[in-house]
């Protein structure tokens, strides 16, 4: 009894421990003012501000997508049409480059429910590949690379039989597919591996000239440009397929695949809505706000997410001639939705909360209402109009209440 409550007592002390150099004191966060968003008129942001502030986001801190990379090719390699049960059929898709062979494709896996004609699809990248997120045994094994990971039997850097369903919680399929939402998910590190050298075998060694002899340039996409450029693929094919509205998707990620969903989603406009899941530093939590990670943590550890320059700000945020109210701006006039979790300080939950606040102003150029609330709402409490915002009880992650939520906003925008 005494030992566990010891035990019991340590752990959740470490889980609080702050991180030596971290700030997590309110009163320490900095008052750096935030760069103005310059907001005429409707036109104006669309004709002439946006591109300005996409611009900026290409050449400061994701890098620019190449326009021209190649036609995809689509092959569905496999159909089941009772799958969950008799709820859905699943479909697996391969998309590949034909003229970038060297990049060895991406293999989408397709929900949609049987019980719809074309239904609206959510778009989201997994960490743990397409056998992690489903639970049906005939799901094939991803051969690619992953995280070395002994909680996830993730061995030698391959997945093995029981990391099957190890990312289900956070893709509650049947919960979707029951409310007549399709799913369209592939594994992130078939776009490119997610490790400092992992462009070497992905798509930006792929698609350049130089190969992985690539020196990267100021203003060269990262990892989340390439990932975002795969969810974009996805995107194509989900117009072609006949069970999905492709007029109705949106794009969907965790931690730093919210950061990728947010960057595709801004660059995309057939998402409809874009949706950002304790995406945190580099994400939907304000850049100026020393809380949690900063942007020189975030640059050290992963500097292979963004483009080079972003390093720059490393330490001195405010130089910045951008913040994140003016990723989260670049959505508008769609729907965009913000979560955060209550115990997840690393990702600054108020920072998120106030780029969502501070992007209201643009979607009132196109008379619409952002998150309407002054101050970040009580935990487990939606609040919003065209931005959705809510903290949620708990940890980093993505729980059913998150897409209870997602759920329900999209069905609010889309019924209008
Ligand atoms: C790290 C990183 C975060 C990121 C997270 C994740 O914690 O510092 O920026 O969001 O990993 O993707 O899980």
């Amino acid at each position: 009894m005494r030992t566990s409550l010891f035990l019991l007592l340590t752990a959740s002390a470490l889980a609080q421990t702050p991180r030596p150099g971290v700030n997590y004191d309110e009163a320490k966060v900095g008052n750096d003012p935030l760069p103005d968003l310059k907001l005429t008129t409707a036109d104006d942001w669309t004709q002439k501000r946006r591109p300005e502030i996409l611009k900026l986001f290409e050449d400061q801190v994701y890098g620019k997508t190449p326009a021209d990379i190649g036609t995809p090719k689509f092959e569905v390699t496999a159909t089941k049409s009772d799958a969950l049960g008799g709820l859905a059929t699943r479909k697996f898709i391969h998309i590949s480059l034909p003229n970038h062979p060297a990049w060895p494709g991406m293999d989408v896996m397709l929900y949609t429910p049987n019980a719809a004609k074309a239904a609206p699809c959510f778009v989201g990248l997994s960490f743990g590949g397409n056998h992690a997120v489903s639970t049906e045994a005939d799901v094939p094994l991803s051969t690619r690379w992953m995280r070395e990971s002994k909680e996830k039997n993730i061995i030698d850097h391959r997945a093995t039989e029981a990391t099957r369903g190890t990312e289900s919680s956070r893709w509650p399929l049947e919960m979707i597919l029951k409310r007549g939402f399709a799913v369209a998910t592939a594994y992130y590190g078939d776009i490119e591996p997610d490790h400092a050298d992992g462009w070497k075998e992905g798509l930006r060694a792929a698609v350049s000239k130089e190969g992985a002899n690539t020196v990267r340039k100021a203003g060269e996409w990262g990892a989340i440009g390439a990932w975002s450029w795969g969810l974009s693929r996805i995107a194509d094919y989900l117009q072609t397929d006949a069970q999905i509205d492709g007029s109705h998707l949106a794009v969907i990620g965790h931690s730093r695949l919210g950061k990728t969903s947010l960057w595709a989603g801004v660059q995309d406009r057939r998402f409809g809505i874009v949706i950002s899941n304790d995406s945190g530093e580099g994400g939907a939590a304000l850049m100026r706000r020393d809380f949690g990670e900063t942007t020189a943590i975030i640059t050290k550890a992963f500097p292979h997410w963004f483009t080079p320059n972003y390093a720059d700000y490393a330490g001195k945020a405010a130089a910045c001639p951008v913040d994140m109210h003016m990723l989260i701006g670049l959505a508008a006039p769609r729907p965009i939705y913000i979560a955060s979790a209550a115990e997840d300080h690393w990702a600054d939950q108020k920072g998120e909360f106030l780029s969502g606040k501070f992007a209201s102003p643009v979607y009132a150029l196109f008379g619409k209402q952002g998150v309407i609330v002054d101050e970040q709402p009580a935990i487990d409490t939606p609040v919003g109009d065209f931005i959705g915002y809510h903290i949620r009880t708990g940890k980093h992650d993505v729980t059913d209440f998150d897409w209870t939520q997602y759920m329900n906003f999209a069905a609010r925008h889309w019924s209008k």
